[in-house]
């Protein structure tokens, strides 16, 4: 009897040899005569035990890991394909504690099924959110969206049901469903993770959306960085034109050269229609005038990838998870210094705390934690007094901090805050789209002013002048790029001060961080 053997496909096993692997398992059955069946899954996400290797047991599926191509003849010897003991042996997949607590919504196919089979994806409840679209008004349809709470996960948080809800109402012969795949935060990879792991999910979720807003064509832009994702992507798109599933909905993925601004909505659609990924000013928001000047939704992967559920179950049971106006879950990236780096999805409300230790298991150095950033460059360093404040917008914001993408990146006590503060500025003067002062010049002046607070070159006076420079960053540039670039400046200087060889300094500017937002979250109400 054929035995079936998972062994991810996903980038980052394939990072730690996972092909390898693969082969060998393939070499070592044919060799002893036995019927094994491979199947490349998807990841589930726990990096570190890369490459996971899952075999299909009348228990359920009995994973292994991190298992080498050397491993394999062993792994045979003691009767792996029945689930037999290992050193490897890590017990049913679903009963990793690392897994089993996780609220797995938009990420519950990761890793189970094979991304590429459409039967496998139907088995799953895959289509089922179309199914029910199909039989819905458009308008009925942005209503669930909007019921659910869902909101934007690429990083403004903006309420996906109001943005389609402008698109329905815009009058155009051409609409867009964009999917923003750039996913340029350091330290995240969900949107990765779904294009190479359960590409149908975001297929699908793009064509409720065009449903859902009378938009008929849709690109996924992405970067050059990202090639097996665009290779899965392309024979996903195509197997699910050809068995039907995009009604007359058409799907093409872009890909872009990894540029971090280009991960800007404005930008992005500059950079679609074939110019330099320059930031347009706002209004008209892309809703209303977007890709080739038409009503165009932009959307993350995540979001998109989360209406399916959404559809498929009701508003009600997504709007169920979370806590205050953040609703639903978020598939949240440990990176950086870490033990067990990887995927978790929790409903908002987890905190930092549970998320380094229980999940995390403290950093890989085994040096105590010193800063985690979280939310992409530009989100804030928080220190061990703020890791009990929930994951939820509001609850960050309050603190001068954003969620973001829902990237988390630790460091150890041997981090120099005022050498990532200063990379910041410097990762903003390099990846700057040069269209506004505050961001082009302010960015490069920043460089040079923490270089002189460093070296004790009229420190007070050069304190005072990075914060000035900070607040006409927040306040006067075009878009986030420039204005959140203080973030992570200011919370290093803040929370860390003796890095930049000063003594603690007045809280104040948090209270800058808080407007800021405020102003930034207004201006994005109005955009939409
Ligand atoms: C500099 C910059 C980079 C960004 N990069 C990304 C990105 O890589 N992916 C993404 O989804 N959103 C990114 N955004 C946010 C987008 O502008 C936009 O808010 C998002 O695509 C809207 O989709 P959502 O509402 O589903 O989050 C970026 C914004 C800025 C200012
Ligand atoms: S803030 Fe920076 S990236 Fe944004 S428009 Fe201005 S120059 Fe361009």
């Amino acid at each position: 009897m054929s035995v079936t053997v998972y062994v991810p496909r996903d980038s980052a096993a394939l990072a730690v040899g996972a092909d390898r692997v693969a082969r060998r398992i393939a070499d070592e059955a044919a060799r002893r005569g036995l019927d094994v069946q491979l199947i490349r899954n998807g990841s589930r996400g726990l990096f570190w035990l890369e490459p996971l290797v899952e075999v299909r047991t009348e228990r359920g599926r009995i994973a292994y890991g991190p298992v080498t191509p050397d491993d394999v003849p062993s792994l045979f010897d003691a009767g792996f394909l029945s689930g037999g003991a290992h050193a490897l042996h890590l017990g049913p997949t679903e009963e990793i504690e690392y897994l089993k607590k996780q609220e797995r919504l938009t990420f519950a196919r990761m890793g189970v099924t094979d991304p590429l089979s459409l039967d496998d994806y139907r088995a799953h409840d895959g289509f089922r959110g179309l199914r029910h679209a199909l039989t819905l008004k458009p308008e009925e349809i942005v209503q669930q969206v909007i019921d659910s709470g869902l909101r934007g996960r690429g990083g403004a948080a903006f309420p996906a049901g109001i943005k389609w809800k402008t698109v329905l109402g815009a009058q155009a012969a051409q609409k867009y469903i964009v999917c923003n795949a750039d996913e340029g935060d350091s330290g995240t990879y969900s949107d990765r993770m779904v294009m190479e792991g359960d590409p149908f999910m975001l297929i699908e979720g793009m064509v409720i959306a065009g449903l859902a807003t009378g938009a008929t064509q849709g690109y996924i832009y992405t970067r050059s960085e990202y090639p097996h994702a665009i290779a899965t992507l392309n024979e996903a798109i195509r197997l699910a034109e050809a068995a039907g599933h995009l009604g007359g909905f058409k799907l093409e993925v872009r890909k872009g050269a990894g540029s971090y601004v280009c991960g800007e909505e404005t930008a992005l659609l500059e950079s679609l229609e074939g110019k330099r990924g320059i930031v347009r000013a706002k209004p008209p928001v892309p809703a209303l005038a977007g890709l080739f000047g038409q009503p165009t939704v932009v959307n993350n992967v995540i979001t998109l990838a989360s209406v399916p559920i959404i559809l498929a179950r009701g508003a009600s049971y997504y709007q169920d998870f979370g806590m205050g106006r953040s609703r639903g879950t978020l598939p949240i990236q440990l990176a950086g210094n870490i033990k067990r780096g990887g995927l978790v999805e929790k409903a908002f409300g987890v905190t930092l705390r549970e998320l380094l230790y229980d999940y995390g298991g403290g950093s890989a150095s085994g040096r105590p934690i010193k800063a985690v950033q979280v939310g992409g460059p530009l989100g804030t360093y928080l220190p061990e007094s703020q890791w009990d404040v929930p994951l939820d917008y509001e609850a960050y914001a309050a603190i001068g901090g954003v969620l973001g993408h829902g990237g988390i990146v630790v460091h150890d006590d041997t981090a120099d805050l005022s050498k990532l503060a200063r990379y910041a500025m410097e990762f903003c003067a390099i990846e700057s789209c040069g269209k506004c002062t505050p961001c082009r010049i302010g960015s490069t002046r920043g460089v040079e002013v923490i270089d002189k607070i460093t070296l004790n070159l009229n420190g007070p006076q050069q304190v005072q002048l990075l914060r000035d420079l900070c607040d006409t960053m927040l306040h006067g540039s075009l878009c986030a790029m420039g204005g959140m670039t203080p973030y992570p400046v200011l919370s290093a200087l803040n929370h860390f001060p003796q890095d930049f060889g000063i003594s603690p300094v007045r809280a104040e500017p948090v209270e800058a961080l808080r407007q800021a937002q405020g102003e930034r979250r207004e201006a994005t109400s109005r955009s939409g």
